[in-house]
Protein backbone atom coordinates (compact mmCIF):
# COMPACT_ATOMS: atom_id res chain seq x y z
CA UNK A 1 0.00 0.00 0.00
CA UNK A 2 1.27 3.76 -0.46
CA UNK A 3 2.12 5.56 2.39
CA UNK A 4 -1.02 8.23 0.85
CA UNK A 5 -3.00 5.03 1.76
CA UNK A 6 -1.89 3.99 4.82
CA UNK A 7 -2.00 7.74 5.93
CA UNK A 8 -6.02 8.10 4.63
CA UNK A 9 -6.61 4.35 6.54
CA UNK A 10 -4.86 5.23 10.04
CA UNK A 11 -6.76 9.47 9.48
CA UNK A 12 -10.53 7.29 8.99
CA UNK A 13 -9.23 5.05 12.01
CA UNK A 14 -8.67 7.94 14.26
CA UNK A 15 -11.66 9.56 13.54
CA UNK A 16 -13.68 6.14 14.28
CA UNK A 17 -11.75 5.93 17.37
CA UNK A 18 -12.99 8.95 19.23
CA UNK A 19 -16.74 7.38 19.14
CA UNK A 20 -17.78 7.12 22.77
CA UNK A 21 -16.58 4.10 24.68
CA UNK A 22 -18.33 1.94 27.25
CA UNK A 23 -17.88 3.42 31.21
CA UNK A 24 -14.02 2.75 31.75
CA UNK A 25 -12.82 -0.89 33.11
CA UNK A 26 -9.30 0.75 34.72
CA UNK A 27 -10.20 0.70 37.85
CA UNK A 28 -11.81 -3.07 38.63
CA UNK A 29 -10.29 -5.62 40.01
CA UNK A 30 -8.46 -8.77 37.21
CA UNK A 31 -8.99 -10.85 40.05
CA UNK A 32 -12.45 -10.33 40.50
CA UNK A 33 -13.03 -10.45 36.97
CA UNK A 34 -11.21 -13.25 36.24
CA UNK A 35 -13.73 -14.77 38.54
CA UNK A 36 -16.90 -14.41 37.06
CA UNK A 37 -15.43 -15.36 33.34
CA UNK A 38 -17.49 -18.57 32.54
CA UNK A 39 -14.87 -19.62 29.83
CA UNK A 40 -12.09 -19.60 32.44
CA UNK A 41 -11.64 -23.65 32.42
CA UNK A 42 -10.62 -23.85 29.21
CA UNK A 43 -7.23 -22.47 29.89
CA UNK A 44 -6.65 -26.12 30.90
CA UNK A 45 -7.35 -27.26 27.35
CA UNK A 46 -3.95 -25.99 26.12
CA UNK A 47 -0.56 -26.20 26.29
CA UNK A 48 0.65 -22.43 27.11
CA UNK A 49 4.30 -22.04 28.74
CA UNK A 50 5.21 -20.64 31.96
CA UNK A 51 5.86 -17.15 32.57
CA UNK A 52 4.06 -16.33 28.95
CA UNK A 53 1.25 -13.85 28.51
CA UNK A 54 0.34 -14.85 24.98
CA UNK A 55 -0.85 -11.65 23.07
CA UNK A 56 -0.38 -13.51 19.52
CA UNK A 57 -2.85 -15.86 18.69
CA UNK A 58 -4.04 -14.18 16.50
CA UNK A 59 -1.35 -14.73 14.34
CA UNK A 60 -0.45 -18.38 15.39
CA UNK A 61 -2.76 -20.08 18.18
CA UNK A 62 -1.05 -22.15 20.69
CA UNK A 63 -1.29 -25.90 21.01
CA UNK A 64 -4.10 -27.69 22.70
CA UNK A 65 -3.59 -30.67 24.40
CA UNK A 66 -6.32 -32.23 22.45
CA UNK A 67 -4.36 -30.95 19.08
CA UNK A 68 -1.49 -32.61 20.26
CA UNK A 69 -2.79 -35.53 21.49
CA UNK A 70 -4.84 -35.73 17.77
CA UNK A 71 -1.06 -35.23 15.90
CA UNK A 72 0.63 -37.71 18.30
CA UNK A 73 -2.02 -40.06 17.20
CA UNK A 74 -2.18 -39.67 13.64
CA UNK A 75 1.53 -39.54 13.34
CA UNK A 76 2.15 -42.78 15.72
CA UNK A 77 -0.74 -44.68 14.75
CA UNK A 78 -2.15 -43.78 12.12
CA UNK A 79 0.78 -42.88 9.43
CA UNK A 80 3.55 -45.19 11.52
CA UNK A 81 1.13 -48.22 11.95
CA UNK A 82 -1.64 -48.05 9.39
CA UNK A 83 0.46 -46.73 6.54
CA UNK A 84 -1.74 -45.98 3.28
CA UNK A 85 -4.34 -48.07 4.67
CA UNK A 86 -5.41 -44.57 6.62
CA UNK A 87 -6.72 -42.53 3.80
CA UNK A 88 -9.63 -45.69 4.43
CA UNK A 89 -9.44 -46.50 7.71
CA UNK A 90 -8.85 -43.18 9.42
CA UNK A 91 -10.91 -41.35 7.84
CA UNK A 92 -8.46 -39.40 5.72
CA UNK A 93 -9.99 -39.29 2.65
CA UNK A 94 -13.21 -37.55 4.19
CA UNK A 95 -11.01 -34.87 6.27
CA UNK A 96 -11.77 -32.26 4.46
CA UNK A 97 -15.26 -32.38 4.50
CA UNK A 98 -15.43 -33.60 7.62
CA UNK A 99 -13.74 -30.42 8.93
CA UNK A 100 -15.56 -28.35 6.98
CA UNK A 101 -18.81 -29.66 8.58
CA UNK A 102 -17.07 -28.57 12.32
CA UNK A 103 -16.58 -25.75 11.37
CA UNK A 104 -19.76 -24.82 9.99
CA UNK A 105 -21.50 -23.89 12.77
CA UNK A 106 -18.50 -21.52 13.90
CA UNK A 107 -19.55 -19.05 10.56
CA UNK A 108 -23.07 -19.45 11.08
CA UNK A 109 -23.07 -22.09 8.12
CA UNK A 110 -25.45 -24.91 6.49
CA UNK A 111 -22.79 -28.17 5.92
CA UNK A 112 -22.23 -29.11 2.66
CA UNK A 113 -20.80 -25.27 2.07
CA UNK A 114 -17.56 -25.11 3.92
CA UNK A 115 -14.06 -27.85 3.03
CA UNK A 116 -10.74 -27.27 4.62
CA UNK A 117 -8.03 -27.52 2.07
CA UNK A 118 -4.87 -26.06 0.92
CA UNK A 119 -3.95 -22.55 1.77
CA UNK A 120 -5.89 -19.29 2.36
CA UNK A 121 -3.83 -17.86 -0.22
CA UNK A 122 -4.70 -20.64 -2.73
CA UNK A 123 -8.54 -20.31 -2.07
CA UNK A 124 -8.90 -16.86 -2.51
CA UNK A 125 -7.12 -17.12 -5.76
CA UNK A 126 -9.63 -20.00 -6.34
CA UNK A 127 -12.63 -18.47 -5.43
CA UNK A 128 -12.09 -14.57 -6.86
CA UNK A 129 -11.30 -16.26 -10.09
CA UNK A 130 -14.19 -18.19 -10.05
CA UNK A 131 -16.50 -15.01 -8.91
CA UNK A 132 -15.14 -13.28 -11.84
CA UNK A 133 -16.56 -16.36 -14.13
CA UNK A 134 -19.72 -15.86 -12.69
CA UNK A 135 -19.91 -12.31 -13.63
CA UNK A 136 -18.54 -11.77 -17.06
CA UNK A 137 -18.68 -8.36 -18.81
CA UNK A 138 -18.03 -6.82 -15.59
CA UNK A 139 -14.46 -4.39 -15.48
CA UNK A 140 -13.63 -4.13 -11.45
CA UNK A 141 -12.68 -5.93 -8.60
CA UNK A 142 -13.11 -3.57 -5.65
CA UNK A 143 -10.85 -4.36 -2.51
CA UNK A 144 -9.00 -2.30 0.50
CA UNK A 145 -6.13 -0.85 -0.07
CA UNK A 146 -5.44 -2.10 3.56
CA UNK A 147 -6.25 -5.57 3.16
CA UNK A 148 -3.96 -7.92 4.17
CA UNK A 149 -0.87 -8.19 1.25
CA UNK A 150 -1.36 -11.63 0.09
CA UNK A 151 -5.65 -10.69 -0.86
CA UNK A 152 -4.37 -7.65 -3.01
CA UNK A 153 -1.14 -10.04 -4.74
CA UNK A 154 -3.87 -12.27 -5.86
CA UNK A 155 -6.55 -10.10 -7.10
CA UNK A 156 -3.42 -8.47 -8.89
CA UNK A 157 -3.07 -11.83 -10.23
CA UNK A 158 -6.54 -13.15 -11.31
CA UNK A 159 -7.55 -9.41 -12.90
CA UNK A 160 -4.33 -10.13 -15.21
CA UNK A 161 -6.20 -13.47 -16.64
CA UNK A 162 -9.36 -11.34 -17.47
CA UNK A 163 -8.64 -8.78 -20.15
CA UNK A 164 -9.64 -5.74 -19.23
CA UNK A 165 -10.45 -6.48 -15.37
CA UNK A 166 -8.31 -3.91 -12.87
CA UNK A 167 -8.25 -3.58 -9.45
CA UNK A 168 -10.05 -0.69 -7.35
CA UNK A 169 -9.20 -0.10 -3.93
CA UNK A 170 -10.61 2.19 -1.31
CA UNK A 171 -7.72 3.81 0.41
CA UNK A 172 -6.33 4.49 -2.72
CA UNK A 173 -9.03 5.10 -5.53
CA UNK A 174 -11.89 6.23 -3.13
CA UNK A 175 -12.08 6.46 0.95
CA UNK A 176 -14.95 3.70 1.16
CA UNK A 177 -15.90 0.42 -0.06
CA UNK A 178 -19.49 1.50 -1.25
CA UNK A 179 -17.83 4.58 -3.15
CA UNK A 180 -16.18 2.00 -5.54
CA UNK A 181 -19.19 -0.37 -5.80
CA UNK A 182 -21.27 -0.10 -9.46
CA UNK A 183 -22.71 -2.40 -12.32
CA UNK A 184 -19.18 -2.42 -13.14
CA UNK A 185 -17.78 -4.19 -10.11
CA UNK A 186 -18.09 -8.54 -10.47
CA UNK A 187 -16.88 -8.94 -7.04
CA UNK A 188 -15.73 -7.32 -3.66
CA UNK A 189 -12.92 -8.86 -1.65
CA UNK A 190 -13.17 -7.75 2.31
CA UNK A 191 -11.35 -8.69 5.33
CA UNK A 192 -13.84 -8.57 7.64
CA UNK A 193 -11.29 -7.59 10.65
CA UNK A 194 -8.45 -5.63 9.17
CA UNK A 195 -5.20 -7.64 10.23
CA UNK A 196 -2.89 -4.46 11.18
CA UNK A 197 -6.06 -2.20 12.85
CA UNK A 198 -8.37 -4.63 14.31
CA UNK A 199 -11.61 -2.78 12.43
CA UNK A 200 -14.34 -5.25 12.18
CA UNK A 201 -16.46 -4.92 8.41
CA UNK A 202 -19.89 -4.89 8.85
CA UNK A 203 -20.58 -8.01 6.82
CA UNK A 204 -24.67 -7.78 6.09
CA UNK A 205 -24.55 -4.26 4.96
CA UNK A 206 -21.27 -4.93 2.66
CA UNK A 207 -22.48 -7.90 1.34
CA UNK A 208 -26.15 -6.32 0.81
CA UNK A 209 -24.42 -3.19 -1.10
CA UNK A 210 -22.68 -5.37 -2.93
CA UNK A 211 -25.68 -7.92 -4.09
CA UNK A 212 -27.39 -4.66 -5.13
CA UNK A 213 -25.15 -3.43 -7.60
CA UNK A 214 -25.32 -7.11 -8.69
CA UNK A 215 -21.73 -8.07 -7.82
CA UNK A 216 -20.58 -11.15 -5.67
CA UNK A 217 -18.86 -10.78 -2.60
CA UNK A 218 -15.56 -12.85 -0.96
CA UNK A 219 -15.09 -12.57 2.31
CA UNK A 220 -11.99 -12.82 4.58
CA UNK A 221 -12.40 -14.10 7.67
CA UNK A 222 -8.86 -15.01 8.80
CA UNK A 223 -8.79 -12.42 12.03
CA UNK A 224 -12.59 -13.46 12.79
CA UNK A 225 -13.06 -17.04 12.85
CA UNK A 226 -13.28 -18.45 16.62
CA UNK A 227 -12.95 -14.65 17.53
CA UNK A 228 -16.90 -14.04 17.49
CA UNK A 229 -20.21 -15.65 15.98
CA UNK A 230 -19.96 -15.32 11.89
CA UNK A 231 -23.39 -15.68 9.95
CA UNK A 232 -22.35 -16.23 6.65
CA UNK A 233 -26.09 -17.93 5.58
CA UNK A 234 -27.53 -14.92 7.21
CA UNK A 235 -26.07 -12.27 5.98
CA UNK A 236 -26.17 -14.46 2.16
CA UNK A 237 -22.17 -13.98 1.41
CA UNK A 238 -21.68 -15.69 -1.43
CA UNK A 239 -17.89 -16.80 -0.79
CA UNK A 240 -15.13 -16.57 2.15
CA UNK A 241 -12.07 -17.77 2.73
CA UNK A 242 -10.47 -18.34 6.28
CA UNK A 243 -7.80 -19.36 8.33
CA UNK A 244 -7.64 -22.41 10.85
CA UNK A 245 -4.29 -21.70 12.10
CA UNK A 246 -5.08 -18.37 14.61
CA UNK A 247 -8.16 -18.15 16.62
CA UNK A 248 -9.46 -21.73 15.94
CA UNK A 249 -5.36 -23.24 16.69
CA UNK A 250 -4.96 -25.90 14.20
CA UNK A 251 -0.77 -25.64 13.91
CA UNK A 252 1.44 -23.82 11.72
CA UNK A 253 -0.05 -23.58 8.13
CA UNK A 254 -2.72 -25.54 9.09
CA UNK A 255 -4.85 -26.13 6.33
CA UNK A 256 -7.35 -23.52 5.03
CA UNK A 257 -11.06 -23.60 4.79
CA UNK A 258 -13.18 -22.16 2.13
CA UNK A 259 -17.18 -21.15 1.81
CA UNK A 260 -19.28 -21.06 -1.48
CA UNK A 261 -23.03 -20.59 -0.70
CA UNK A 262 -25.28 -23.24 -1.97
CA UNK A 263 -26.95 -21.48 -4.78
CA UNK A 264 -23.35 -21.22 -6.16
CA UNK A 265 -22.48 -24.73 -6.52
CA UNK A 266 -24.01 -25.78 -9.95
CA UNK A 267 -21.81 -22.93 -11.58
CA UNK A 268 -18.55 -23.13 -9.10
CA UNK A 269 -15.75 -23.11 -12.28
CA UNK A 270 -12.51 -22.98 -10.59
CA UNK A 271 -9.15 -22.72 -12.01
CA UNK A 272 -7.06 -24.79 -10.01
CA UNK A 273 -9.13 -28.09 -10.55
CA UNK A 274 -6.52 -30.39 -9.84
CA UNK A 275 -7.55 -34.64 -9.04
CA UNK A 276 -8.43 -34.07 -5.28
CA UNK A 277 -11.50 -31.89 -6.72
CA UNK A 278 -12.27 -34.83 -9.42
CA UNK A 279 -15.50 -36.68 -8.77
CA UNK A 280 -14.28 -39.93 -8.58
CA UNK A 281 -10.65 -39.43 -8.16
CA UNK A 282 -9.21 -42.53 -8.08
CA UNK A 283 -10.53 -43.68 -11.59
CA UNK A 284 -7.96 -41.56 -13.39
CA UNK A 285 -9.70 -40.23 -15.64
CA UNK A 286 -7.92 -38.53 -18.95
CA UNK A 287 -10.71 -35.83 -18.28
CA UNK A 288 -11.75 -33.71 -15.23
CA UNK A 289 -15.23 -33.78 -13.71
CA UNK A 290 -15.82 -31.91 -10.87
CA UNK A 291 -16.62 -33.84 -7.32
CA UNK A 292 -19.95 -32.00 -5.84
CA UNK A 293 -20.04 -28.90 -4.87
CA UNK A 294 -17.41 -27.31 -2.06
CA UNK A 295 -15.17 -30.60 -2.66
CA UNK A 296 -14.43 -29.50 -5.84
CA UNK A 297 -12.19 -26.89 -4.30
CA UNK A 298 -9.32 -29.53 -3.35
CA UNK A 299 -6.44 -28.94 -5.61
CA UNK A 300 -4.24 -31.62 -4.46
CA UNK A 301 -3.22 -34.23 -2.22
CA UNK A 302 -4.09 -32.70 1.23
CA UNK A 303 -1.48 -32.66 4.59
CA UNK A 304 -3.34 -35.47 6.75
CA UNK A 305 -0.91 -35.00 9.52
CA UNK A 306 -1.79 -30.96 9.83
CA UNK A 307 -5.61 -32.37 9.19
CA UNK A 308 -5.42 -34.51 12.10
CA UNK A 309 -3.94 -31.61 14.36
CA UNK A 310 -6.79 -29.42 13.72
CA UNK A 311 -9.51 -31.80 14.17
CA UNK A 312 -7.88 -32.50 17.70
CA UNK A 313 -8.04 -28.50 17.99
CA UNK A 314 -11.84 -28.41 17.05
CA UNK A 315 -13.04 -30.51 19.72
CA UNK A 316 -12.55 -27.78 21.86
CA UNK A 317 -15.21 -25.66 20.21
CA UNK A 318 -18.10 -28.04 20.36
CA UNK A 319 -18.68 -26.52 23.92
CA UNK A 320 -18.07 -22.90 23.08
CA UNK A 321 -20.70 -20.18 23.87
CA UNK A 322 -19.95 -18.03 20.52
CA UNK A 323 -21.51 -15.23 21.99
CA UNK A 324 -19.78 -15.25 25.51
CA UNK A 325 -16.50 -15.88 23.57
CA UNK A 326 -17.38 -12.39 22.18
CA UNK A 327 -18.19 -10.77 24.94
CA UNK A 328 -15.31 -11.56 27.06
CA UNK A 329 -13.44 -11.06 23.88
CA UNK A 330 -14.81 -7.37 23.84
CA UNK A 331 -14.18 -7.16 27.54
CA UNK A 332 -10.50 -8.21 27.38
CA UNK A 333 -9.49 -5.75 24.47
CA UNK A 334 -11.64 -3.13 26.47
CA UNK A 335 -9.63 -3.71 29.73
CA UNK A 336 -6.62 -3.63 27.75
CA UNK A 337 -7.34 -0.19 25.78
CA UNK A 338 -8.61 1.40 29.37
CA UNK A 339 -5.83 0.54 31.27
CA UNK A 340 -3.42 1.63 28.76
CA UNK A 341 -5.24 4.73 28.43
CA UNK A 342 -5.40 5.63 32.24
CA UNK A 343 -1.71 4.74 32.99
CA UNK A 344 0.32 5.58 29.73
CA UNK A 345 -1.26 8.63 28.57
CA UNK A 346 1.99 10.02 29.16
CA UNK A 347 3.88 8.14 25.98
CA UNK A 348 3.47 8.59 22.54
CA UNK A 349 0.90 5.35 22.08
CA UNK A 350 -1.60 5.71 19.93
CA UNK A 351 -4.46 3.89 19.75
CA UNK A 352 -5.78 2.52 16.29
CA UNK A 353 -8.77 0.25 16.93
CA UNK A 354 -12.00 1.52 17.48
CA UNK A 355 -13.17 1.88 20.84
CA UNK A 356 -17.08 1.10 19.89
CA UNK A 357 -17.45 -2.41 20.08
CA UNK A 358 -18.91 -3.47 16.71
CA UNK A 359 -16.34 -1.93 14.97
CA UNK A 360 -13.43 -4.12 16.71
CA UNK A 361 -11.88 -7.71 16.35
CA UNK A 362 -10.35 -9.33 19.09
CA UNK A 363 -6.93 -7.33 18.87
CA UNK A 364 -5.61 -4.30 19.82
CA UNK A 365 -3.16 -2.70 18.02
CA UNK A 366 -1.09 1.03 19.32
CA UNK A 367 1.05 3.20 17.26
CA UNK A 368 4.16 3.85 18.38
CA UNK A 369 7.62 5.07 16.71
CA UNK A 370 9.70 2.51 18.08
CA UNK A 371 7.23 -0.29 17.95
CA UNK A 372 9.90 -2.65 16.61
CA UNK A 373 12.19 -2.84 19.99
CA UNK A 374 9.67 -2.52 21.96
CA UNK A 375 7.67 -5.78 20.74
CA UNK A 376 10.97 -7.41 21.11
CA UNK A 377 11.57 -5.95 24.67
CA UNK A 378 8.34 -7.18 25.66
CA UNK A 379 9.00 -10.37 23.89
CA UNK A 380 12.14 -11.01 25.88
CA UNK A 381 10.28 -10.32 29.41
CA UNK A 382 7.19 -12.70 28.27
CA UNK A 383 4.71 -10.49 26.89
CA UNK A 384 4.20 -12.03 23.33
CA UNK A 385 2.73 -9.59 21.08
CA UNK A 386 4.02 -9.04 17.18
CA UNK A 387 4.91 -5.61 15.37
CA UNK A 388 3.33 -4.93 11.56
CA UNK A 389 5.09 -2.35 9.42
CA UNK A 390 5.80 0.71 9.41
CA UNK A 391 5.35 0.97 13.84
CA UNK A 392 2.47 -1.11 14.79
CA UNK A 393 2.07 -3.07 18.12
CA UNK A 394 -0.67 -5.65 17.62
CA UNK A 395 -2.02 -7.71 20.79
CA UNK A 396 -4.48 -10.56 20.20
CA UNK A 397 -6.89 -11.02 23.05
CA UNK A 398 -8.14 -14.42 22.60
CA UNK A 399 -10.89 -15.70 25.33
CA UNK A 400 -10.09 -19.33 25.21
CA UNK A 401 -7.11 -18.83 27.07
CA UNK A 402 -6.48 -15.20 28.07
CA UNK A 403 -7.72 -13.73 31.60
CA UNK A 404 -7.70 -10.26 32.97
CA UNK A 405 -5.25 -10.59 35.07
CA UNK A 406 -3.00 -11.82 31.98
CA UNK A 407 -4.05 -8.31 30.63
CA UNK A 408 -3.18 -6.60 33.65
CA UNK A 409 0.12 -7.68 34.53
CA UNK A 410 0.81 -7.01 30.42
CA UNK A 411 0.04 -3.79 30.61
CA UNK A 412 2.41 -3.42 34.04
CA UNK A 413 5.19 -4.77 31.53
CA UNK A 414 4.61 -2.63 29.31
CA UNK A 415 4.27 0.25 31.28
CA UNK A 416 8.15 -0.75 33.02
CA UNK A 417 9.31 -1.06 29.96
CA UNK A 418 8.33 2.69 28.81
CA UNK A 419 9.61 4.27 32.45
CA UNK A 420 12.73 2.37 32.14
CA UNK A 421 13.02 2.62 28.21
CA UNK A 422 14.91 -0.74 28.21
CA UNK A 423 13.57 -1.04 24.84
CA UNK A 424 16.11 1.45 23.65
CA UNK A 425 18.52 -1.82 24.31
CA UNK A 426 20.15 -1.93 20.77
CA UNK A 427 19.66 -6.00 21.24
CA UNK A 428 15.75 -5.16 19.80
CA UNK A 429 16.06 -3.38 17.26
CA UNK A 430 17.91 -6.01 15.09
CA UNK A 431 15.01 -7.09 12.29
CA UNK A 432 14.39 -10.99 12.80
CA UNK A 433 12.59 -12.25 9.32
CA UNK A 434 9.48 -12.99 10.67
CA UNK A 435 8.00 -10.02 12.72
C1 LIG B 1 -6.22 -11.56 6.57
C2 LIG B 1 -5.31 -12.63 6.02
N1 LIG B 1 -5.56 -13.12 4.80
C3 LIG B 1 -4.76 -14.06 4.26
C4 LIG B 1 -3.67 -14.56 4.94
C5 LIG B 1 -2.76 -15.56 4.26
O1 LIG B 1 -2.83 -16.82 4.75
P1 LIG B 1 -1.94 -18.03 4.17
O2 LIG B 1 -0.51 -17.62 4.30
O3 LIG B 1 -2.27 -19.15 5.09
O4 LIG B 1 -2.32 -18.28 2.77
C6 LIG B 1 -3.40 -14.09 6.23
C7 LIG B 1 -2.24 -14.61 7.00
O5 LIG B 1 -1.90 -14.19 8.06
C8 LIG B 1 -4.23 -13.09 6.77
O6 LIG B 1 -4.01 -12.57 7.99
Amino acid sequence: MSLGGIASTFKFLREITMTTPNASMANLDPVQLDEKDSLRHMRQRFHLPEDVIYLDGNSLGPASHAALAALKQAAHEEWAEGLIRSWNTAGWFNLPKTLGTRIAPLVGAAPEQLIVCDTVTLNLYKLLHAALTLRPGRRHIVAEASSFPTDLYIAQGVARHFPGVELKLSGRDADTLEELIDEDTAVVLINHVDYRSGVLQNMAALTATAHQAGALVVWDLCHSVGAMPIELDACQVDFAVGCTYKYLNGGPGAPALAYVAHRHHSHLDQPLAGWWGHARPFDFETDFTPAPGVQSLQTSTQAMLSMRCLDGALSDWAEVDLQALRKKSLQLTQYFMDLVGARLSAYPLQCITPKEPKLRGSQVSIQFEHAYPLVQALIARGVIGDFRAPDVMRFGFTPLYLGFEDVARAVDILQELLETEAWQDPAYAVRQAVT
